[in-house]
């Protein structure tokens, strides 16, 4: 039989060999994954004596409306290939979110590879994360208009100055210090980072092309005002002697592409990531609402693996906030799929009835759709 626990220091190699082999990925670069997470926040499968799988746990925070709830992010999910495929996974995703229940963790998110193993769990896709390219002679007419200084990502100095003009928007990470670290330090490659104005920034990298060229990566920005995004499509513009293009992670709905001239950008990178509610009242009550959002929403929640969940409740939204109690009329029905799509606003009420993750009265799901409206829940990180 299966079982899930946390990791032994020593057990490390073991875990180790399983990840490398599933992710096609060298040991180094997992030996930095581990120091940034810390061995308490790795958890191994294991069939007697042998390890046979595990996985890592970010501990962040996800930006809700303006607020940030504190989220689990799963990350290097593996399986010993000749264990695959009798439940190993699925033993491990109940054993973690049950874990998370326990300590107070309201919801757990991912970047699926599979989505059929997560779903299992009650994950569902519940933002994207857009990867934007662009020639970058497209760029040659931007001039700067605020003064730009550079600054070593890597550097605690640096990472203070950057952390501070970071404003997370609606699905954005609240970034740990191991995400800070991981985007100004990368275990390969170079980093270059740029004060803009006030109060924004961009942090590149160069990723290889035909020789001698490269091109330019975004790995972070934050514009903030227009002026800011022209100064940072100049900076860029800067390097077209000796780069072709440049790519940068950002919103499906992104400002910086509707401040260029002409629809030269297109999408190199398009991926989903999914979202479980594990505690699903203090989920709803820790993020932000809409201000101008009120109403009396009735559930019904379906959850097999958080019974906690299951049954009627009531969500109050008023001023910003809301208040869940047990009981009322449940007249949305809710599945456990569909309560990451939801909360993220990545589905209206609506849309989940048409993906058959949930059911109601139009009147319910019209209120539904309202509470639940909010900007396009979007990430620039992968973790
Ligand atoms: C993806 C992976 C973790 C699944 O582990 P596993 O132990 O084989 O999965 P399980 O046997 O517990 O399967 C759980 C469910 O997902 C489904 N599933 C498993 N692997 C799948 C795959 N590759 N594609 C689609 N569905 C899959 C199973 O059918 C099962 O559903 P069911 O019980 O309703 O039939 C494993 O294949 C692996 O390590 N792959 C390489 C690394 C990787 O992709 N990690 C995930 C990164 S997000």
């Amino acid at each position: 039989m299966v079982t899930i626990r946390p990791m032994a220091n020593d057990e490390w190699p073991a875990l180790v060999e399983i990840l490398a082999q599933s992710f096609n990925f060298p040991a180094p670069g997992w030996d930095s994954f581990r120091a940034r997470l810390g061995d308490e926040n790795f958890r191994v499968a294991c069939d007697g004596a042998r390890i046979v799988g595990g996985c890592g746990i970010y501990r962040m925070g996800q930006v809700w409306m303006g607020r940030s709830v504190p989220l689990a992010g799963l990350a290097g999910v593996g399986v010993a290939p000749d264990m695959r495929g009798k439940g190993v996974a699925r033993t491990m995703m109940t054993s973690v979110l049950r874990e998370l229940r326990a300590s107070g963790t309201p919801i757990a998110g991912l970047y699926p590879a599979s989505w059929q193993v997560y779903r299992a769990a009650g994950y569902e896709l519940a933002g994207e994360r857009v990867q934007w390219e662009l020639p970058l002679p497209a760029l040659a007419g931007f001039r700067a208009e605020l003064p730009v200084v550079q600054v070593d990502p890597a550097s605690p100095e640096a990472t203070a100055a950057l952390s501070s003009r970071y404003r997370p928007a609606h699905g954005n990470l609240d970034r740990s210090p191991a995400i800070w670290e991981r985007l100004g330090k990368p275990h390969v490659g170079s980093r270059y980072a740029w004060l803009v104005g006030d109060d924004a920034y961009v942090i590149l990298g160069h990723a290889p092309a035909d020789a001698p060229h490269w091109d330019i990566e975004v790995f972070d920005l934050h514009a903030p005002t227009a002026t800011a995004g022209r100064t940072i499509l100049s900076l860029l513009s800067g390097h077209r002697s000796l780069s072709d293009k440049v790519r940068w992670f950002g919103s499906p709905a992104d400002a910086l592409v509707t401040l260029l001239p002409e629809p030269q950008v297109t999408v190199a990178q398009h991926q989903r990531w999914m979202l479980r509610l594990v505690d699903f009242p203090a989920a709803l009550v820790g993020r932000g609402w809409p201000l101008g959002a009120a109403g009396e929403l009735h559930v019904d929640v379906e959850d097999a693996l958080v019974p906690e969940h299951a049954g009627t409740w009531v969500i109050s939204v008023s001023d910003g906030n809301a208040v869940v109690r047990p009981g009322g009329r449940g007249e949305l029905k809710l599945s456990a799929r569909s309560l990451g799509p939801l909360y993220s606003g990545y589905l209206s009420a609506t849309a989940l009835v048409a993906a058959g993750l949930a059911s109601g009265p139009a009147s319910t799901l019209s209120l539904a759709d309202t509470l639940f409206a909010t900007p396009t829940p979007w990430m620039r990180e992968m973790y």
